[in-house]
């Protein structure tokens, strides 16, 4: 996601804006830019040294704000990169988050004579300020009037040419703090920028506004009531604060998938019509053809190619259309048999840079067949090379093993299954009861991150097997794929998924005592027949470790050890059973002290083939 820095004193501003981005650059992002009061905005796509190189000797000023752009609105260009201004370049403004209602705004100031320059949702909180700053108006007056006509979610930094020495901050979902030094205050949205200068913070809260001047701060809440926040000090180092405190960025990543399914499903749930909007997929034609295809292919590479075959099962199960799934660096290779016509290729990719996934994409482009993109990282080479798509928004993802990213994807295909499901015969009931369940998914995901002890002491359990059997069926099937490859990755453990329906057929003879499985049991259509599989393993003296559903006690006769999801529609399950297995691998690399963030051999975006 995006980073903000900000800083109101007797000093130059523009030395900390420049150190303040470059220590949030472990964040992810596609451009950054500032602005220094009496100097003017400096902007760069790409790195922080671009933009560093670009700044001139003289750029002073005892106030600014500067940005780094994680895109989600609007690709990675120059002009979209923060600061963003108003028609009168009065209003500087950096934000992260997203505005939902920006497209009305945007509407509404251009019937108004507004020119806008950018494609971001931001640059219309920057206008609609400056349309409210009248000349007898304080700054913060204007950016509350502006803040009230806003849905969606900010953290957002207002500088104006009119009152250079002042910068307003303000916060709703997205986290920004104070830094209280001795020669000026500090805005950042993570401690990693403020620590070089003070361990003085205050930290705000939703709804919360600071009004920062060279006489200090003032704090206000929704009311424009004064409140008086504590000042903590910071005891993190500047890299447990990129990490937020968490030992690992996989562990934060993982603890951050209550808000990364907020921030996948939001603006998508048309709950009026009880069906999936998909912005990429809105266009005529796209819509069209998903409307009448007869075949859908998904490919990826590793979990996204584990997300597709959950996906399959969700296309299937609700719309009814056929799918196959093909790993990409197989899919590239084979005789094109799809007919153009009713065919689609949605390719699933994270980074948006996999080599074999892309090659799948051009191969089907080359066949006439329409390809769309379920990805990550906006702007990327997936993204720019398919014909729409829809992002994840589940923010940068920096430890090797995708965990968030997985999730989020997961959740894309149950909208897509919905979108296609509501065009061809599901009943809008059974839309709005899955759109109700897809609600509680946030609140669901957390409840399950406060079970960390307990999937921890299974996991230490188990810490030193040499073999792990994964054990799946039906929505759970690629779960127990992607658990499998979860644990290998990270732990070094060899870990195999396996359908749990063939355990006759093969892997049942490597079951001893020294061969634990896991197997993925919640309480669903298919808890019957794996229960007796888990009765097939301990007939041979197999370990297991059962994952079912809150309330599923007979269980635990069955199993050595249980985990627990909340229940949900079963289509939805793999979202919440993914998170202990996540856990798992995760607890299980930590005791085995293994690099867990950059585990050997491994990269982050596979961009060779
Ligand atoms: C998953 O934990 C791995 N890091 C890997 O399998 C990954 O999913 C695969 O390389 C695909 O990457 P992408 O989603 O960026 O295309």
């Amino acid at each position: 996601m995006c980073g903000i820095v900000g800083y109101v004193g007797k000093k130059n501003a523009a030395p900390f804006l420049l150190e303040g981005l470059s220590a949030l650059e472990y964040r992810g992002y596609d451009s950054a830019g500032m602005y220094v009061s009496g100097a003017g905005a400096l902007k760069r796509a790409g790195k922080v040294a671009e933009l560093i190189a670009c700044v001139p000797d003289d750029f002073e000023g005892k106030s600014g704000i500067a940005h780094t752009r994680w895109a989600t609105h609007g690709a990675p260009t120059e002009l979209n990169a923060h600061p963003h201004t108003d028609a009168s370049k009065t209003v500087w403004l950096v934000h992260n988050g997203i505005i939902e209602n920006h497209s009305e705004i945007r509407k509404d100031l251009e019937a108004k004579g507004v020119v806008f320059a950018s494609q971001t949702d931001s640059e219309a909180l920057a206008q609609l300020i400056g349309h409210l700053y009248t000349e007898d108006m304080l700054l913060e007056d204007a950016v509350r009037a502006a803040l009230a006509q806003v849905q969606g979610t900010y953290g957002v930094a207002v500088a104006s040419t009119r009152e250079p020495e002042k910068v307003v901050v303000a916060r709703m979902g997205s986290p920004l703090m104070l830094g209280v030094g001795e020669d000026g205050i500090y805005v950042a949205s993570d401690a990693t920028p403020i620590l070089p200068y003070t361990r003085k913070a205050v930290y705000l809260d939703d709804g919360e506004m600071a009004i920062i001047t060279d006489q200090g701060y003032v704090i206000t809440d929704a009311d424009e009531a004064h409140v008086d926040k504590p000042v903590t000090s910071l005891e993190w180092s500047a890299e447990a604060a990129q990490k937020k405190g968490y030992e690992h960025f996989m562990l934060k990543e993982i603890m951050e998938v209550g808000e990364v399914i907020e921030n996948t499903l939001r603006g998508r749930l048309d709950t009026a019509n009880a069906t999936a909007i998909l912005g990429g997929f809105q266009d005529t034609d796209i819509h069209g053809y998903l409307k009448h295809a007869k075949r859908i292919i998904i490919t990826g590479c590793g979990s996204a190619y584990y997300a597709g075959l959950i996906g399959k099962t969700m296309i299937e199960e609700l719309a009814g259309i056929p799918v196959e799934v093909e790993i990409a660096s197989e899919l590239r290779y084979r005789r094109p048999t799809a007919d153009p016509k009713d065919t689609v290729l949605i390719a699933v990719s994270q980074s948006g840079e996999t080599a074999d996934t892309l090659e799948a994409i051009r191969a089907a482009k080359r066949q006439g067949i329409l390809t769309l993109g379920i990805v990550n990282v906006v702007g990327s080479t997936v993204a720019r090379e398919t014909d729409a798509g829809v992002y994840n928004h589940a923010g940068p993802e920096i430890g090797v093993a995708s965990t968030k990213a997985f999730i989020s994807q997961v959740l894309v295909f149950a909208l897509v299954a919905l979108h296609l499901a509501r065009e061809r015969g599901l009943s809008k009931q059974e839309g709005s009861d899955f759109i109700k369940e897809l609600e509680t998914l946030p609140e669901k995901a957390r409840a399950i991150l406060t079970r960390t002890k307990a999937i921890e002491a299974v996991a230490k359990k188990y810490a030193h097997t040499r073999d792990f059997l994964y054990l799946g069926r039906k929505f759970q099937c690629p779960i127990a794929f992607e658990g499998a490859l979860k644990l290998k990755e990270i732990s070094y453990i060899h870990a195999e998924g396996y359908g749990a329906g063939e355990m006759k057929h093969g892997p049942l003879a490597l079951i001893d005592t020294d061969f634990p499985s896991l197997v993925l049991a919640p309480r669903d259509s298919m808890y019957e027949k794996t229960a007796s599989n888990i009765e097939e393993i301990r007939a041979r003296s197999g370990k297991v470790i059962a994952l079912t559903t809150d309330g599923n006690d007979d269980i635990t006769r069955l199993a050595d050890d249980v985990l627990y999801v909340p229940e949900t529609h079963e289509a939805l399950l793999p979202v919440l059973t993914t998170i202990p297995l996540q856990l798992f691998a995760y607890y299980i690399a930590k005791e085995r002290d293994c690099p867990i963030d950059k585990p050997r051999n491994l990269a982050k975006s596979v961009t060779v083939e």
